[in-house]
């Protein structure tokens, strides 16, 4: 079969040659260039196909033209081959090419967060609303009936003395202030809510006192309140202890020590034990005075309740070990970064 093996040889080369040239594109462009360079109109393989007709042999001529149809066919598959490659790869430097740098913004890690007092703030009413209570908030400027004649301290009481007030110069003088504690809500809730009241009522309050360790002339406290029908100490002492070793953690304790207070009777103060076995007195607390029922329009006959108000900034002071108050409002980024 004279010829026959010299077609092989060149189909054989012609491929090998059009494989070396596919593999070198290193684009799509490039890569269809070279294709139709090695099997298109002019290519070796297709001037090999038109000289078939040259071969004498029948069989000579089907199996050479069986080889130059796979090497045409190989040809097509290297070539679907390299494409998705390339167009992958394509893809790919497009897209980097339009992603955005964010390293500039992975530099800049300080991101800031809550003041501790915030932090705390949020978790005590986290807190009570697990509980089921609602949170209201009242003014700041209020009024000398909210924040005294109702609790039960008509003009002249002595309590009054206790908290020293800041008066604003506003309506007749003295009528106006900067509330004391949060205990004026009490009253604006009794008058706007529909009974029985879950209320918390956190916010800042203001004292006229010189800032040390232990005390600031503006701070925050809480304050709970709750009225329904039969309601008793117990469930005062019990929502304390419940709420205690919610907000500190079950190995936390409470204990209530009679106190006074105008607005509450009885009345008793606060205390919880720490991890190190220390008692922090957080706040006051008792049952609900008749007077303050009847000053928020709340029948004393029908319904009973009890009050509590602590402090937000001592809780915050106690939790994160802050030894001096004056230090929680510097703005002094060394230490806001701590917590
Ligand atoms: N208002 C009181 C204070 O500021 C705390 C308190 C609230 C006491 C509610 C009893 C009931 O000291």
């Amino acid at each position: 079969m004279p010829g026959s093996d010299g077609h092989a040889e060149q189909v054989a080369q012609a491929l090998a040659q059009a494989t070396a040239a596919l593999r070198a594109a290193t684009d799509v462009e490039s890569l269809r260039r070279v294709a139709n360079e090695h099997s298109g109109k002019g290519s070796a393989l297709v001037g090999l196909k038109s000289s078939l007709g040259s071969l004498a042999d029948v069989e000579a001529r089907k199996a050479a033209g069986r080889a130059i149809n796979e090497a045409m066919q190989a040809i097509e598959a290297i070539v679907s081959e390299r494409l998705a490659l390339l167009e992958r790869a394509a893809a790919q430097v497009a897209s980097a090419g339009e992603a955005m740098d964010l390293t500039e913004h992975l530099a800049r890690r300080s991101r800031g967060h809550a003041h501790i007092v915030t932090q705390a703030w949020e978790r005590l009413e986290d807190v009570f609303v697990g509980m089921g209570f609602k949170v209201a908030e009242g003014p700041e400027v209020e009024t000398d009936f909210h924040n005294f004649t109702a609790l039960n301290m008509p003009p002249n009481h002595p309590a009054r003395s206790g908290f020293d007030t800041l008066f604003v110069k506003y309506g007749a003088p003295g009528s106006t202030l900067l509330r004391t504690h949060t205990s004026p809500v009490q009253i604006r809730v009794m008058q706007e809510w529909d009974l029985p009241i879950y209320a918390v009522m956190p916010g800042r309050v203001f004292r006229r006192d010189t800032p040390d360790a232990t005390h600031m002339p503006v701070f925050h406290q809480i304050e709970g309140l709750v009225i329904d029908k039969g309601i008793t100490f117990a469930h005062l002492a019990g929502t304390i202890e419940a709420f205690t070793k919610a907000f500190f953690g079950s190995e936390f304790t409470s204990r209530l020590r009679p106190n006074y207070f105008p607005f509450t009777e009885p009345s008793a103060e606060f205390d919880v034990r720490s991890s190190n076995g220390k008692w922090i007195e957080l706040g006051g607390c008792g049952m609900v005075h008749p007077n303050v029922l009847r000053a928020g329009g709340v029948d004393p006959e029908v319904y009973s309740g009890f009050a509590f108000g602590f402090g937000i900034d001592r809780m915050a002071k106690e939790r994160h070990d802050v030894a001096d108050l004056r230090d929680m409002y510097a703005n002094d980024l060394r230490f806001v970064r701590q917590f």
